[in-house]
């Protein structure tokens, strides 16, 4: 039975950033148009006024500092107030295949692979931006690469889930190369007139090149143990679909986009993170001494402090626990993998990490790595 490693990761960025002050400025015309409209049925008691975001509260509630978008000016457009990416002809490669490719070619070159020597690529992302054919296949296609392809969406865990299945084919002998993209244009999903969540999400693609052991280049990570879990709940919810559709801004019907209950997200999430952490670190006989770093789902910078407090047994520092939120937001899927792409050169071989996502679901995900090399 072959050993499954990850030879190698890539990121796509896109150029255009917002930061909060951008954001915020824009959120707060909205703010004051709507309120300047409805003053009457304001003054009347019948409509209830916006309340302005603020900065302070942005960066002290999530640590995020800005964002990477795809389509900023629609964004920051209190007329329009949600990305606009044109619908493009079937002939053209769809926006999700092109920056899971620009991140997929990266992870190749660094590990050396030829696409014609892949196997199976998986698209493992929340915001899959149509029914079919599948991305993956797509994906696949641009790249030149044989056998199978299919899109796997698991929220925010979509990349651990991505990594389980492919090592998974890789011990069953099903494949020696599988290729997991997470391009992720959460802006589309995220309401950015509802003050309470309009500063979470940003823009990414990362890829995760997962193979046999016996044909990966020589510095690699070999995957220790992956552990998933899901437990049902409405706290963070999305119910856009072919029997329930919303307008691209998503006004009136707030449901077709992101919501949640942030702050019972927090209580609930957090402790069954750090038991799942917990108990496949000890049922794979390591100890918190064992781990040098934890890349974690980017979501929020006090959830992962108190989860890597749990894990650690001590407060993290920013080298155990590093951060690409202040920067990237939350990316969804790729957060983790963000986390690791861009915090894990300095490891020396011998030296275990751990990739956890978690998300809507609930959903979460634990990979074990060594470094080898
Ligand atoms: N600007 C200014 N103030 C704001 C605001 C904004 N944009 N949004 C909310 N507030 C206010 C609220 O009105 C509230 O005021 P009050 O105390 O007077 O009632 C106060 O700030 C606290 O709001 P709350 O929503 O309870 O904030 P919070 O501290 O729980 O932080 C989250 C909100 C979403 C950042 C936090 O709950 C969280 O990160 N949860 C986990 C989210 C997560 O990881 N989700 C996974 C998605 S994949």
């Amino acid at each position: 039975m072959s050993t499954p490693v990850i030879s190698a990761t890539g990121l796509f960025t896109p150029e255009d950033s917002i930061s909060n002050a951008e954001l915020v400025e824009s959120f707060n015309r909205h703010v004051e148009r709507f309120n300047a409209d409805n003053a009457e049925a304001i003054a009347a008691g019948t409509v209830q006024p916006l309340a302005p975001s603020s900065v302070e509260f942005i960066e002290k509630a999530s640590g995020i500092k800005a964002r990477h978008v795809l389509s900023k000016a629609p964004i920051l457009d209190p007329e329009i107030m949600c990305p606009r990416l044109p619908e493009r002809p079937d002939e053209e490669l769809s926006v999700l295949a092109e920056i899971a490719v620009k991140a997929a070619q990266q992870a190749l070159a660094a590990a050396g692979r030829d696409a014609k020597d892949v196997d199976a690529v998986l698209c493992a992302c929340s915001n899959l931006q149509r029914a079919y054919p599948a991305i993956a296949i797509e994906v696949q296609a641009a790249l030149g690469i044989e056998g199978f392809a299919f899109d796997m969406n698991v929220a925010c865990s979509s990349a651990t889930f991505g990594i389980q299945t492919a090592a998974d084919f890789i011990r069953a002998g099903h494949a020696k190369s599988v290729l997991v993209v997470n391009p992720e244009v959460c802006s589309g999903h995220l309401n950015w007139r509802d003050r309470d969540s309009h500063f979470i999400f940003g823009d990414v693609a990362t890829a995760i090149l997962v193979e046999a052991q016996e044909i990966a280049p020589e510095t690699h990570w070999e995957i220790l143990g992956t552990r998933l879990l899901t437990q049902f709940s409405n706290n963070i919810r999305n119910n856009f679909g072919f029997l329930n559709r919303a307008a691209p801004d998503g006004i009136g019907q707030p449901d077709k986009l992101f919501r949640q209950e942030g702050r019972k997200v927090f209580r609930e999430v957090v402790p069954m993170v750090s038991t799942l952490i917990s108990g496949h670190m000890a049922d794979l006989g390591l100890s918190a001494d064992d781990l040098r770093r934890l890349w974690l789902h980017q979501a929020n910078a006090g959830m992962n402090r108190l989860i890597a407090e749990r894990v650690l047994g001590h407060e993290a520092s920013a080298e155990e626990s590093p951060t690409v939120l202040d920067t990237y937001a939350n990316t969804s899927s790729a957060g983790s993998i963000i986390a690791f792409h861009l915090n894990s050169a300095d490891l020396k071989a011998g030296e275990i990490g751990l990739i956890c996502s978690f998300g809507a679901g609930y959903s979460a995900g634990s990979v074990f790595l060594r470094k080898a090399g």
